[in-house]
């Protein structure tokens, strides 16, 4: 058994209200649970970030999925690396909004969209986010 994580950053391409967004978890949900996928996504001010763990080929599976979908663009692949553990065993997806994201995590924008450098904070953050 080979886990891995990956961890992206995207852009929505369409305004994301309450409903986009459920559509969205909806057939992650559905697809992440039926495949063992564990993770947290992150929605704030038209960006995406996510972080999945699971076995090899069903994150290289969900990334194609992921990567097709029209309703964001890909910004950064931040990292895909073999781990030990899931760090999110409990719960197979979670969405943390604005009011979160803000608690933890200052400034989102300035991370998403400034220098490589800042990558390092953004994955420290979504690997270490409580799990409640
Ligand atoms: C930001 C974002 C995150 C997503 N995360 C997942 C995910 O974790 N798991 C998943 O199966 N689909 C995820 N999707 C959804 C799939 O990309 C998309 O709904 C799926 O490929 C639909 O394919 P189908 O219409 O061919 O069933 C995500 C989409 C977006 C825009």
């Amino acid at each position: 058994m080979s886990l891995f994580e990956l961890t992206y950053v995207s852009k929505a391409t369409q305004l994301m209200g309450m409903l986009s967004l459920t559509q969205i978890l909806d057939s992650a949900v559905k697809w992440n649970y039926s495949h063992h996928l564990t993770g947290v996504l992150f929605y704030d001010n038209g960006h995406f970030c996510q972080l999945l763990e699971g076995e090899n080929k069903d994150i290289l599976n969900v990334w194609e999925r992921i990567e097709r979908d029209s309703r964001h663009i890909i910004l950064r692949q931040l990292a895909i690396r073999p781990i030990e553990n899931r760090r999110y065993p409990n719960w197979k997806l979670r969405f943390h909004g604005a009011e979160q994201i803000a608690q933890h995590f200052q400034g989102m924008e300035k991370v998403l969209d400034g220098m490589p450098i800042h990558d390092d904070d953004l994955l420290r953050i979504m690997r270490t986010i409580a799990v409640e």
